[in-house]
C-alpha cells in the first residue's frame, strides 16, 4: 500500500502509507492523485484530508528513487501538487511528526494545513546541496513570511509546528490541534468545506518591508557562511524571486533553473554521495538487518585516561550507566575530574542544562575491582597500548564477565585477533576504535575480528547510532582503514619536505584544498612521538619501505608538538597558534644536505595530489583485501574522522571526480620523479582494473 483512500462522512481521507516515512515515491504520488480524482468524482465528498500513516506526514522524496527515472515519472511532485491545488473541493493537510522537503511542498499545495504540536517542519534540500524544487522556495515565503522562510530554506533545519504557528501574520498553519489529530482535522475540514473561493498559497504575496536591503544583507551573511557550498546562495536567490518576480510562474522558473544547476555541481554530488555513504556504512554484507541483537543496558570502560573518559561520556550522554575501572584511585579521580570538567564547560557555554549534567554524572560509577563490572553488557578496554597490558585485562575479563557480554578493545595498532585469543570467547570480542576526543569525533571504526559473532556486530552497529557515531566496519590490519591510509599520506608529506617544501607550505596547500588541518599541524596536535614509534617499528619490520628521516630528526630534538611547546612549529605557552620555526627550517636544510637533495619549487596542486592520491591508492589496496567493505565506507572514515572536506565527498569520491585515468596519469608522473619513491606510486591492482573496465570507485 502506498496511499489509502477512505470516506468518513463527507470527508475523503487520503493516508500516505509508504514506510518508513511516507516518502513521495512514484506509487505514492500516483495513489494520492487517484485519491483526489475519486474525491472529485464522488458527489457525497465535501472536502479532502491528506495525512500520513505511522511515524510521519511525509519525509519528502523517496530516497530509494534518487537518481532513477522513477523520481520524475508522472505524476511527478510538481504535477501532484498541481492536482491538489486545482482540486475543486478543499484539501486539508493534517500534519504530524515529520513534514519535510517534498512533504512540506505537498502540504503547501493544499488549501489548508493543520498540525499536531511538535511536528518537525523543514525544507532540508540544502543539506544535499540542492534547493526545494517543487515550489517550496515560492510557497513557503508566501505562507510563512520571507525572513523565517529564508532561514528555514537556507539552513535546512527543522522547526516545531507550534513555533511556526506563532509567527505573526503566518498562513502556514490554520490550526494547531492538540489531542486526536485526525478527529480535529476532520472537524476542521467540515468547517471549511463550503467556503469559496479556495485559498491558494500561490495567490498570496511574499512581502518584505525593505526587500532590497534585506536580501543584500542576507546575501552577505549567507555568502560568508557557505564558502565552498553553492546551494545556500542559490536558495536565497530563489526565495528572492518569490518577492521580486512579476508572477508566481516566473519565480518557479528561477527555482527550477536553480535546482537543475545545483544538481550538476560537484558539491551537491559530494553531499548526496555522503548521505548515501552514511546509510550504506551501517550495513554489513553478510550480517542481515534482522540479525538479533544483544541487549545493552550497562557499560564498563577499562582505563580512565584520554580515551576512556571520552568513551564513557558517549554512553552517559545516551542515558546508559557506565562504570569506569582503573588500577589506581588517583587515575580514577583524574578521569572523573576530566569528565566533570568537560561537562561543566558545556554547561558554561549553554550547550548543556545543569540538570542534564547532573543526570549524566549520576549514571557514572567507578571501581578498582572487576567484581563490580561483571554484569556489564559491554566492556570497552582503553588501557595503555601494550599487548601485555591488554592481555592481562582480557584474561581478567574472560574470567569475570557474564556470558554473552561484548568485549571491545579501543586499540589503534594492535592485532584484534590476538587480543580475542587471550579469551575463551573470541566470538564476543571486537575492536571499537574511537577517535580523539572520543566524546566529540563522529567516527567509530568497528573492527571485525576473525571470530567476531554476527549478533555482536549487529548490536554494536545499532548501539553506534544510539551514541550518534558514524560506524564503519574494518577488517583487522595494522592501522585499520583510517590510520593505514594516513601513514601513506604522512610518508608523502615527508618526501615533500625532502624535496624542498616547508611544513607551512604543505599545510597551507592542504588546508586550502579544504582539509581541517594539514599533516604537520595535525602531527603537532596528536604528538609526533606516535608516528616516531610507528616508524621505528617499520624500520625493523619493513626495511624496504622508504621514509623521510626529517621527522626522526625532529623527534630527536624532543619536538613532539603542542604538548612539548615545539614541533614542526613553535608554540607560545598555553597557545595553539602554529608559528613557523627557524629551528625546523635549519633542521630541514641540514637534512636535505645530508641526503644530497636539491630543493625545488613545488606547486600547491602537486602537494595536494600527492597527498590525496596516496590516500586513494592505499584505500584501493584496503578494498582489494576486503579490509574495507566499500569505497564509500572509506569516504565516511575520512569525512568523519580526518577532516576531509565534505564538499569533495571523501577521497574516493574525489578521485572519481578527477577521473581514475587522470589519477593514474598523475601517479605515473610522480613515479618518474627521482626524488619520490617509484614503488610508492605503483597503482593498486583495483585501480588498474577499474580503469581498464571504464569504471569508477563509487
Ligand atoms: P592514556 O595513557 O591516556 O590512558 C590509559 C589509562 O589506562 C590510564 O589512565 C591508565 O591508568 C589506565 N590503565 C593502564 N593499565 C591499566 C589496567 N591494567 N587496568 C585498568 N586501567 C589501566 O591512553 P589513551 O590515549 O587513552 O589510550 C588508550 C587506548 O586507546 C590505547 O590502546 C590507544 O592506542 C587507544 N587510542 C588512543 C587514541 C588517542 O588519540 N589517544 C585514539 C584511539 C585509540
Amino acid at each position: 500500500m502506498t496511499a489509502s483512500y477512505e470516506v468518513r462522512g463527507e470527508i475523503a481521507v487520503i493516508t500516505l502509507n509508504n514506510p518508513p516515512v511516507n516518502g513521495l515515491g512514484f506509487e505514492t504520488r500516483r495513489a494520492t492523485a487517484e485519491g483526489i480524482a475519486r474525491a472529485e468524482a464522488d458527489a457525497a465528498v465535501q472536502a479532502v484530508l491528506i495525512t500520513g500513516a505511522g511515524k510521519a506526514f511525509s519525509g519528502g522524496a523517496d530516497i530509494r528513487e534518487f537518481g532513477s527515472p522513477k523520481a520524475m515519472a508522472e505524476p511527478n511532485l510538481p504535477s501532484l501538487i498541481a492536482v491538489v491545488e486545482n482540486c475543486s473541493k478543499p484539501v486539508v493537510a493534517a500534519i504530524h511528526s515529520v513534514c519535510m522537503g517534498g512533504g512540506l511542498e505537498l502540504a503547501l499545495g493544499c488549501h489548508y494545513r493543520v498540525a499536531a504540536p511538535g511536528a518537525k517542519i523543514a525544507l532540508p534540500e540544502v543539506k544535499l546541496g540542492l534547493l526545494p524544487g517543487a515550489g517550496g522556495t515560492q510557497r513557503l515565503p508566501r505562507a510563512l513570511g520571507v525572513e523565517p522562510a529564508l532561514n528555514m530554506i537556507v539552513s535546512g533545519e527543522p522547526v516545531a509546528s507550534e513555533l511556526l504557528a506563532q509567527v505573526p501574520g503566518q498562513k502556514l498553519f490554520q490550526k494547531i490541534i492538540e489531542g486526536d489529530l485526525l478527529a480535529g482535522a476532520i472537524a476542521f475540514a467540515q468547517e471549511v468545506a463550503a467556503q469559496r473561493p479556495l485559498p491558494k498559497v500561490r495567490e498570496l504575496r511574499a512581502r518584505h518591508a525593505e526587500p532590497q536591503a534585506f536580501f543584500q544583507f542576507a546575501r552577505n551573511m549567507v555568502g560568508a557562511q557557505s564558502r565552498n557550498f553553492p546551494a545556500p546562495l542559490r536558495c536565497l536567490e530563489a526565495v528572492a524571486a518569490s518577492v521580486f518576480s512579476k508572477s508566481f510562474e516566473e519565480g518557479i522558473r528561477v527555482e527550477r533553473e536553480g535546482f537543475a544547476a545545483l544538481m550538476q555541481t560537484p558539491e551537491s554530488k559530494a553531499l548526496r554521495h555522503a548521505f548515501f555513504a552514511e546509510r550504506a556504512a551501517s550495513k554489513i554484507g553478510d550480517v542481515p538487518e534482522d540479525t538479533p541483537q544483544r541487549p545493552i543496558a550497562k557499560v564498563a570502560v577499562i582505563g580512565a585516561g584520554t580515551m576512556g573518559g571520552g568513551i564513557a561520556m558517549n554512553f552517559l550522554n545516551a542515558g546508559l550507566p557506565v562504570t569506569l575501572l582503573e588500577t589506581k584511585q588517583e587515575a580514577l579521580d583524574r578521569g572523573i575530574a576530566t569528565i566533570r570538567k568537560n561537562y561543566e564547560a558545556q554547561v558554561k557555554k549553554g550547550k548543556l542544562k545543569e540538570d542534564k549534567y547532573q543526570q549524566r554524572m549520576a549514571l557514572l560509577s567507578s571501581t578498582l575491582s572487576y567484581e563490580d563490572i561483571r554484569e556489564a553488557d559491554l566492556v570497552i578496554e582503553a588501557v595503555f597500548e601494550e599487548l601485555s597490558v591488554k592481555e592481562a585485562v582480557f584474561k581478567q575479563l574472560d574470567a569475570v564477565m557474564k556470558p554473552g557480554a561484548i568485549l571491545a578493545t579501543n586499540t589503534s595498532t594492535l592485532d584484534v585477533n590476538r587480543i580475542a585469543a587471550f579469551t575463551q570467547r573470541p566470538q564476543d570480542v571486537l575492536g571499537l576504535h574511537f577517535f580523539s576526543p572520543a566524546n566529540v569525533m563522529k567516527l567509530l571504526e568497528v573492527v571485525r575480528g576473525e571470530h567476531t559473532a554476527k549478533d555482536v556486530l549487529a548490536t554494536v552497529m545499532a548501539l553506534a547510532k544510539k551514541i550518534k557515531k558514524t560506524a564503519v566496519v574494518s577488517g583487522v590490519c595494522d592501522g585499520f582503514i583510517g590510520n593505514r591510509m594516513i601513514e601513506q599520506y604522512s610518508r608523502q608529506a615527508g618526501f615533500l619536505l625532502d624535496e624542498g617544501c616547508t611544513p607551512q607550505q604543505v599545510d597551507r596547500a592542504v588546508e586550502q584544498f579544504g582539509f581541517a588541518m594539514g599533516p604537520f599541524r595535525m602531527g603537532d596536535l596528536a604528538g609526533n612521538d606516535i608516528g616516531w614509534a610507528i616508524r621505528k617499528r617499520r624500520y625493523v619490520e619493513k626495511p624496504h619501505l622508504r621514509y623521510s628521516a626529517s621527522a626522526d630528526r625532529l623527534c630527536e630534538l624532543g619536538r613532539f608538538g603542542q604538548k612539548t611547546g615545539a614541533g614542526w612549529y613553535d608554540y607560545q605557552p598555553g597557545k595553539r597558534e602554529a608559528i613557523p620555526s627557524p629551528v625546523v627550517e635549519a633542521l630541514l636544510s641540514k637534512h636535505r644536505e645530508a641526503i644530497g637533495a636539491k630543493p625545488r619549487a613545488i606547486s600547491d596542486e602537486e602537494i595536494v595530489q600527492r597527498l590525496v592520491f596516496a590516500l586513494v591508492n592505499e584505500a584501493a589496496h584496503l578494498l582489494e583485501e576486503g579490509i574495507a567493505q566499500r569505497a564509500s565506507d572509506v569516504d565516511m572514515v575520512y569525512l568523519t574522522g580526518y577532516g576531509f572536506p565534505l564538499w569533495r565527498g571523501g577521497p574516493m569520491c574525489y578521485a572519481d571526480t578527477v577521473g581514475l585515468f587522470n589519477v593514474v596519469q598523475a601517479m605515473q608522473r610522480f613515479a618518474r620523479n627521482p626524488a619520490d619513491d617509484a614503488a610508492f606510486w605503483e597503482p593498486a591492482p583495483l585501480i588498474k582494473r577499474l580503469l581498464a573496465e571504464g569504471k569508477s570507485f563509487t
